[in-house]
């Protein structure tokens, strides 16, 4: 952005105060590399929603048309290939990233008074993460797909009392089928990413307001 529109909007909006307050924040001293996952994990999914989005114009979520989609997207597409690698590499590493993350916090017993409640969402982050690696797993529809999310919705189907309704609501009908596919595929890019977003915007609102805790 040329130095006239940043004035522009200094002048309007103070854009510049706005900035310094979001971006210039001491780092105490006993940060050290350690400190990294948390922000890796963000980098992450930032990578997945970029990546994600630009697969989706080209996806098609019906069990007739799923795996040819991506066929595609691999073989026909400009760098598709790369697009889709990049969204299933990611997604491993987000999960590895997200562990190391957590493991982190917890031995440096971060999750002590006043941050509890941080520690609670992230927790709820912890799954949110994977339940998007299970539900992305599905998508492309091959053998792979298939059998993982047969074992899965099965291990959910094997809970007491609320299990079959879980099942039931998972698979959409009796069996992997196109219902299936749509469910995963709506938790998978609609309801996955506003719980995430929102969930990470009080995950940072908290890191802001209480500072990184101590060293024990
Ligand atoms: C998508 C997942 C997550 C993202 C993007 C994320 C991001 C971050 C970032 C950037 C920080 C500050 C720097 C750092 O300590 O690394 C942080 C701090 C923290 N996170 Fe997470 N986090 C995630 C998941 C989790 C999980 C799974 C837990 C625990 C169950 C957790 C608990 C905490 C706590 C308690 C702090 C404060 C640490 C302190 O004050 O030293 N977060 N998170």
């Amino acid at each position: 952005m040329s130095l006239g529109v940043v004035d522009f909007l200094d002048e309007r909006f103070e854009v510049r105060r706005v900035f310094r307050e979001f971006a210039e924040h001491p780092v105490p001293a006993h940060v050290n590399w350690l400190y990294c996952f948390g922000g890796i994990t963000f980098l992450c999914f930032m990578i997945q929603a970029v990546t994600g989005v630009l697969l989706a114009f080209y996806y098609q979520p019906t069990t007739a048309n799923a795996y040819t989609s991506v066929l595609h997207i691999m073989d026909d597409i400009p760098f598709g290939w790369l697009l889709r690698s990049i969204h299933s590499w990611t997604a491993n590493i987000m999960i590895i990233m997200v562990i190391f993350h957590m493991l982190r916090v917890f031995f440096h017993a971060a999750y002590r008074p006043p941050r509890e409640l941080n520690w609670l969402t992230g927790v709820i982050l912890f799954f949110v993460t994977v339940t998007f690696g299970f539900s992305g797993y599905l998508l492309p529809m091959n053998q792979l797909s298939y059998w993982a999310t047969k074992v899965g919705t099965e291990i959910a189907g094997a809970m007491p009392l609320i299990g079959g309704y879980i099942q039931a609501f998972l698979l959409g009908g009796e069996k992997i089928a196109d219902p299936t596919l749509t469910r995963f595929y709506a938790i998978h890019v609609v309801i996955l990413p506003i719980v995430i977003s929102a969930l990470l915007v009080a995950h940072f609102f908290m890191i802001r307001k209480q500072g990184i805790a101590d060293p024990l």
